[in-house]
Formats: structure tokens, C-alpha cells, sequence
């Protein structure tokens, strides 16, 4: 550990570190517009220091707020992370229980603030299984940065992209057998307003953390066209220094939508 950490030293005292990125790096006139985050690693953090894995969730939630105060500060205008998958409801229940407890404390630690940036929160994933205090906390942090016109942070919360995307069939089918529309009025703009991310631009900039390559169920539509940065950091040990890192690779990225 103490090697470790004094390789680090040098490291950054001759500039050389990967982690080492600023914001003077970053072109301010081409920040991603929406940036999606899949949070991983908690439990691995918490298992390195023979914690509970409540513990790196825990501190995940910290590291949230840190993200989404640098991602307003350079003026990203959606913020989607991926906070509780349809799938992890098959993890412990007391792990699933403390993962449903942390949108209150987040909300009722930090929403005060979140109004002040005048940013609007969203939850963005199937809201019915949710329990009451759970529900309770997103609603009103909905309700309370309605108006709010800056940042838009989407939690994605029991959310899984092929649900959403079963569920916009089904709605997109009740309107073409009730006349709302023709089948050959479906395209994939029209379709894109059947998922539940309908009014958000579709995600510029997806990152993934904790040396995860997959995707996990996460955006399949709407991560058609962005680009992908991996890091091997785990979520609680990301800071904005990893976010510069990332948003100056996208900027070095030549996105072609499938042109030349
Ligand atoms: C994945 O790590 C992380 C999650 C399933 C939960 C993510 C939640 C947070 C970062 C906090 C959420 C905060 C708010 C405000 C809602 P993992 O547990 O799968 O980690 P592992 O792969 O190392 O086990």
C-alpha cells in the first residue's frame, strides 16, 4: 500500500499520470450534452477494505453528488445514471433494501442544493415496484425541481432497457389498433418517444466504471450512436478528474453516425 502509493507520488510529480487531467484540457464549446454513467465497483471498493458492500454503496452515493455538481459546473445538460437495474432486485435483500433506502438519504441530504444549481431530477425506470418511502423521496425531489431549467439529473431506477422496450411495443401497438397511428408511421424517431427517456437527446458519452465491457441492460436504443469510455477506477474511487479524463477522449473521438 505504501509503495503503491509512493509510486503514485513520483508519478505525478514528474506529470505523468494517467488520472492527471484538469479542465484546462477540456474544450468547453464541445462538452458532451448528455452524458450516461454506469456506477460499478462499489462492492468490489467495499470488499478491498473488508467493508460490507453497503459500505461502497454508500460511499458511491457521495461520489454522486461530486459527479453531478462537476458535470453541471462544465455544462453537460443530462446526467443519466444507472442507479438500480430491473435485475438487481435478485440480490440480498439487505442489500437490495439499503439500495432503496439511498435515494432518500441522497435527496434528503442533498436536494436543498440540487434546487439551488437548479437542476431537475427524473427518475427514469418502472416507479410501480418501488416501496413508499423510496417513491416518496423521488417524487418529491420530481415535484420540487420541476421548473428547475438547468442540468437534467435522469436516475435510472428499476430501470432495464428491455422492459422499456417491451413496454413502448405494447403502447406503440394499443395505438395502432386504436387509429392514434398507422404502422407505416413508424419510424425510429417515433418509436424513440415510446421509451421512457422520450423527451432527452440520446446519451453522447456512456462511461462505465470498474473495468466492466458490457452494457448490462442499460440504454440499448439509445446507446446506438454514442461513444464508450471504460476505466478500471471503481465508482466510489471516480472523481471529476476521471470525468475530464473521460469528456477529453470523447473530444478526441471523430463521431461519424455510420457516415465518412
Ligand atoms: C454497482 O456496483 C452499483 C449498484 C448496483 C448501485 C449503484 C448505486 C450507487 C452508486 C449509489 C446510488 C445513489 C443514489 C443517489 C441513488 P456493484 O454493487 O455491482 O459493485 P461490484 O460489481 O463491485 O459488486
Amino acid at each position: 500500500m505504501l509503495e503503491k502509493f509512493s509510486l503514485r507520488k513520483n508519478k505525478k510529480d514528474i506529470g505523468t499520470s494517467d488520472n492527471d487531467h484538469s479542465i484546462d484540457q477540456l474544450d468547453l464549446s464541445s462538452i458532451p450534452h448528455h452524458i450516461a454513467i454506469i456506477m460499478d465497483g462499489n462492492g468490489r471498493w467495499a470488499k478491498k477494505r473488508g467493508l460490507p458492500r453497503m459500505a461502497g454503496h454508500h460511499e458511491g452515493m457521495k461520489v454522486v453528488r461530486k459527479i453531478v455538481k462537476a458535470s453541471n459546473e462544465i455544462g453537460v445538460k443530462v446526467l443519466t445514471l444507472y442507479a438500480f437495474s430491473t435485475e438487481n432486485w435478485k440480490r440480498p435483500k439487505m442489500e437490495v433494501d439499503y439500495l432503496m433506502k439511498l435515494p432518500e438519504e441522497f435527496l434528503g441530504t442533498f436536494l436543498p442544493e440540487l434546487v439551488a444549481e437548479n437542476v431537475q431530477v427524473r427518475v427514469m425506470g418502472n416507479k410501480d415496484q418501488l416501496p413508499p418511502h423510496t417513491l416518496r423521496a423521488v417524487n418529491k425531489a420530481i415535484e420540487d425541481t420541476k421548473n428547475n431549467d438547468g442540468m437534467i439529473l435522469n436516475f435510472a431506477l428499476n430501470y432495464g432497457s428491455r422492459y422499456e422496450i417491451i413496454e413502448g411495443i405494447k403502447q406503440l401497438i394499443k395505438d395502432t389498433n386504436n387509429g392514434k397511428l398507422t404502422i407505416d408511421e413508424i419510424t425510429e424517431e417515433l418509436f424513440s418517444n415510446y421509451l421512457m427517456s422520450a423527451d432527452l437527446s440520446e446519451p453522447d458519452l456512456l462511461i462505465r466504471t470498474s473495468g466492466e465491457i458490457r452494457l448490462s441492460n442499460f440504454m440499448l436504443w439509445q446507446l446506438a450512436y454514442s461513444e464508450f469510455w471504460f476505466t478500471d477506477v471503481l465508482w466510489p474511487d471516480f472523481d471529476k478528474k476521471h470525468l475530464y479524463q473521460a469528456i477529453a477522449e470523447y473530444q478526441r473521438r471523430t463521431r461519424r453516425f455510420g457516415g465518412v
